[in-house]
């Protein structure tokens, strides 16, 4: 009797209180908390002085680059049929016309970016158009979409801007460092004193939004953007901090996504989406780091990436996967977890997630993966996206490589 009586007075209370405290969370203040100086020594591949950056150096080096324009012109395969799609795409038109510039976009209960989602694609495809073909053309619709946003976009809101930030406004930052260290872009409006301009906005609107929140496949975007965005700033703290996350924050960073014994994703049990694209934003990560010279996050913990995208395709080709409802992801709770069995929700091939796994380990490294090849042969073609959110797609064109050892060791 006591305890239903117990139960009755904090129901009244807490009836109280949720009408007094109704507020809803419509919006993060601004995420521009503190970077902390990272010992290097700490952190594997850690930089010491802004001149060790590579440039170009976030997806794309000038050796990666030129891969790609001399497979296209002399007609190796898969970069020459590839290249035949993405050279009719619509965001690869030097002629594709600008949506923007918006000074406000907005991501949460409120969604109105995707004119920023369809120029950052024309920005980037046209970048490497342009590099491609050195056709004048391309390099002008790559810069002006570059400058118009650069200079127009003012702020960015809602719950889920740092999701904004991490995914378009990677993509942008790699079409910016193509245009800037091979093309010889300066961008329009940067001055020290502020004001606007590419870089100004890079990094207070993007940079400073991804300082780590979230966790998980979440997480996760804001780590692999703020390496791309220290790289393009040349910013040594940021660099060395984002890199600390990914091997040291447990709940976004590598750990923070994948368990290390079993590599059973820790979302698996939320949504196969999550998981999916998780393996790409990671393999961005990835990328980033191994053209800044910075170690091989790929091969790191007995390749931990492979293993965990073995099972993803193992599982989202039908198959069974051993399953332990105790690996969870943080904040599991947010997301109505934890989860007692995987969850067959979004199941199947849909995203363009595999090429850049299937390039780095199958072929260059010449490893074994046979869901991983499966599963790229069930996606198709990762060519042009309706909704092309974050995604490179395009990987038979940029992440195709010949077979090669690679040495770096970790
Ligand atoms: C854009 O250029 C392509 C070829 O580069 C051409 O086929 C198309 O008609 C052009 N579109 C417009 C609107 O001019
Ligand atoms: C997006 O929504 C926000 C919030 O309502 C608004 O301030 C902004 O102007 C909108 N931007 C666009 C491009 O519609
Ligand atoms: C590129 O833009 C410049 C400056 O606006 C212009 O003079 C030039 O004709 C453009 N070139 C092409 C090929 O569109
Ligand atoms: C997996 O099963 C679903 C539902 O039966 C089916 O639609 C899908 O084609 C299957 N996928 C593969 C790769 O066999």
């Amino acid at each position: 009797m006591s305890g239903q009586h117990y139960f009755l007075t904090l129901g009244f209370a807490l009836s109280l209180w949720l009408n007094c405290v109704d507020a809803t969370v419509t919006n993060t203040p601004h995420l521009n908390g503190p970077i902390f100086p990272v010992v290097p020594q700490s952190v594997p591949g850690a930089k010491r002085s802004a001149g060790e950056f590579v440039h170009p150096g976030l997806w794309h080096t000038h050796s990666n680059l030129e891969t790609i324009r001399n497979n296209v012109l002399n007609g190796v395969d898969p970069w020459k049929s590839a290249y035949e799609q993405f050279s009719i795409d619509s965001y690869s038109q030097a002629n594709y016309t600008m949506r923007g510039p918006a000074a406000v976009l907005s991501r949460g209960a409120i969604s109105n970016y995707t004119s920023f989602t369809s120029d950052v694609r024309a920005a980037y495809q046209n970048a490497l158009m342009w590099y491609i073909t050195k056709d004048q053309a391309h390099w002008n619709r790559s810069t002006t979409i570059l400058d118009a946003w650069g200079s127009g976009l003012v702020d960015i809101i809602g719950t889920d801007a740092s999701l904004l930030v991490g995914l378009e406004g990677d993509m942008f930052a790699n079409a910016a460092e193509i245009m800037r260290w091979e093309g010889g872009w300066v961008e329009s409006g940067s001055k020290w004193q502020g004001g606007s301009g590419f870089s100004i906005q890079l990094y207070w609107l993007f940079a400073r939004q991804s300082v780590i929140n979230g966790q998980a496949n979440y997480g996760m975007v804001s780590i692999k953007a703020l390496l791309s965005f220290a790289v393009y700033l040349d910013d040594v703290t940021m660099y060395n901090y984002a890199l600390y996350l990914m091997y040291n924050d447990l709940c976004a960073g590598i750990y923070g996504n994948y368990d290390s014994a079993t590599a059973q994703p820790l979302e698996a049990g939320r949504d196969q989406g999550h998981v999916q694209s998780g393996l790409s934003w990671t393999a961005n990560a990835a990328k980033v780091i191994q053209n800044q010279g910075s170690g091989d996050l790929f091969r790191f913990d007995n390749n931990l990436l492979l293993r965990a995208a073995e099972y993803t395709a193992k599982f989202n080709l039908n198959n069974t996967v051993s399953y332990n409802p105790k690996i969870y992801r943080c904040e599991a709770v947010l997301v109505d977890g934890p989860w007692p069995v995987i969850s067959t929700a979004n199941q199947g091939i849909k995203l363009p997630v595999w090429d850049i796994i299937y390039y780095e380990y199958v072929v260059k490294r010449g490893l074994n993966a046979p869901y991983t090849t499966q599963a790229k042969a069930a996606y198709g073609f990762e060519g042009s996206l309706p909704n092309n959110d974050g995604y490179t797609s395009w990987g038979d064109l940029i992440w195709a490589t010949s077979r090669g050892y690679f040495l770096r060791s970790f």
